[in-house]
């Protein structure tokens, strides 16, 4: 396949103003999953198991039938899509979502978080599989080798975060209780917090226009959840600690 790229760039810009848009508007149209489906939840909803392994799923298997199909033996872009991104949505959806513990997701939530994984799996493999070129010292350059650290430093925050968040219930349990011990001693949103670092990670990594997109949308659409979160705990609970924060440990 060759590069598309007006579309690389049209569904970045997307990618970015819908985020955007999710930002301002974040009061009006919460995602309404977990906590915030209310005591009346839709008629249409998915197991929290099944529904976090349809819709992580595109985002894993897009990629790789990219990859597949794909005939170039070896390339710094086809290395960095399975040393980050693959590597993050094979743990989204073999792991995290065969352990949850979490409520039932509406139909329509994870309906579009499904196209969302696929758009953003043909997005982020097609850059960096057909469009992108990196030079024989991009593996040498600090931008390359900060950004991954950033990865894999976000992914094990949130990946001990969400364990932490799982192992407060006991299986069949539905209540909240206040999260402990690592990044959770300083900020509600530490799962939260880990994905955003990956995110950005990422983007210095490939230092491309579609991967610093998916790192403002995450940013703009978990960074309000981590918000909410936060003043969720502070109603809830009259001894939740109040030094902790919502998203970045000290500041906010
Ligand atoms: N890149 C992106 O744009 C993006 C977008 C969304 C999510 N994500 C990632 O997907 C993962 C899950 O996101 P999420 O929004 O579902 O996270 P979340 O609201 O923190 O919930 C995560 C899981 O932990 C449970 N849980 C949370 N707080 C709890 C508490 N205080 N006591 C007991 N159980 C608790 C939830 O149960 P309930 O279901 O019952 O609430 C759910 O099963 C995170 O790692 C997040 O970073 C990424």
């Amino acid at each position: 396949m060759h590069c598309h790229g007006y579309l690389v760039h049209y569904l970045s810009l997307a990618m970015i103003l819908a985020g955007l848009g999710n930002l301002i508007n974040h009061k009006k149209v919460q995602p309404v999953y977990g906590r915030y489906v209310g005591s009346s939840p839709p008629a249409k909803v998915v197991p929290a198991r099944l529904a976090w392994f349809l819709q992580e799923m595109p985002s894993f298997l897009v990629p790789l039938l990219l990859m597949l199909t794909w005939h170039k033996p070896s390339s710094t872009g086809k290395y960095l899509l399975l040393g980050t991104f693959c590597t993050h949505y094979f743990q989204r959806t073999f792991v995290y979502s065969l352990l949850s513990r979490g409520k039932p997701v509406p139909l329509v939530v994870m309906g579009s978080a499904g196209l969302f994984c696929s758009v953003n799996g043909f997005l982020q493999a097609h850059y960096l599989l057909h469009c992108a070129h990196f030079d024989d010292q991009w593996s040498a350059d600090y931008r390359f080798k900060t950004g991954l650290v950033l990865f894999y430093i976000g992914m094990a925050i949130n990946i001990h975060s969400d364990y932490i968040l799982r192992n407060l219930r006991k299986p069949g349990e539905i209540d909240y209780k206040i999260p402990t011990e690592g990044l959770f001693e300083y900020v509600s949103g530490a799962n939260y917090l880990g994905e955003i670092m990956e995110w950005f990670g990422y983007a210095a990594a490939t230092w491309s226009l579609p991967a610093l997109s998916f790192a403002v949308f995450s940013l703009c659409f978990i960074g309000p959840r981590a918000v909410y979160h936060h003043r969720f705990y502070l109603e809830k609970f009259k001894d939740y600690p109040r030094s902790r924060q919502a998203l970045i440990p000290f500041i906010f």
